[in-house]
């Protein structure tokens, strides 16, 4: 673990990214997406200059294990200190504390930002993304029943929140 380094993305970085991504689209429920989204999807994540808007990596040495981000909630003004955050790691790379120090240090930037509520939602079953959300402070606020459908089956949401300020 000592080698691994947490940073801000990089353009270098998004094959990487995209390729984390596109095996969850195609083989978890984490994620809602059935197709993967394009590239121009990750480059407008690393572009935003928005407060509490950031794109993190975590990787060893040149390998990028996984990655968080944070963005728009929803995008009617009155949202604008609220942001929602997400994290994916490469399946070797679960479960030895990385998701708590890649997703710890996403934390930190938007506390530093003043951001006043993070939210995020966790497909079910997802019992590591629950303890990782739990541990780092968020607590659930409800879980939306069957809210989506994916590889045939209804999947449900469970909502996290973390107020900040
Ligand atoms: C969810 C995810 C980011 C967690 O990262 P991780 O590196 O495995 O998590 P950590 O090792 O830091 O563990 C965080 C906590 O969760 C617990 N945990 C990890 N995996 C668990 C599991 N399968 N069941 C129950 N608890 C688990 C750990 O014990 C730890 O709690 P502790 O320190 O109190 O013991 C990672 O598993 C992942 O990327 N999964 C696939 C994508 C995904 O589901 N993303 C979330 C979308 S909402």
């Amino acid at each position: 673990m000592s080698k691994i380094t947490v940073r801000p993305a990089e353009s270098a970085d998004l094959v990487a990214v995209a390729a984390i991504y596109a095996d969850a689209v195609h083989t978890s429920v984490a994620t809602f997406d059935i197709e993967e989204p394009p590239p121009t999807y990750w480059q407008a994540k690393l572009d935003s200059t928005a407060v509490g808007d950031h794109f993190l990596v975590a990787c060893d040495e040149n390998t990028v294990l996984g990655f968080a981000y944070s963005g728009v909630f929803r995008s009617r003004p009155a949202y604008g200190r609220t942001r929602e955050t997400s994290i994916y790691l490469a399946p070797a790379a679960s479960g030895s504390g990385l998701g708590t120090r890649l997703y710890g240090a996403l934390l930190d930037l938007l506390r530093k930002d003043q951001v006043h509520l993070v939210v995020s939602v966790v497909a079910q079953p997802n019992p590591a993304s629950n303890a990782l959300h739990r541990k780092l402070g968020f607590t659930e606020v409800g879980t939306l029943d069957e809210v989506g459908f994916k590889f045939g089956k209804y999947v449900s949401t469970t909502w996290f929140q973390l107020r900040q300020t």
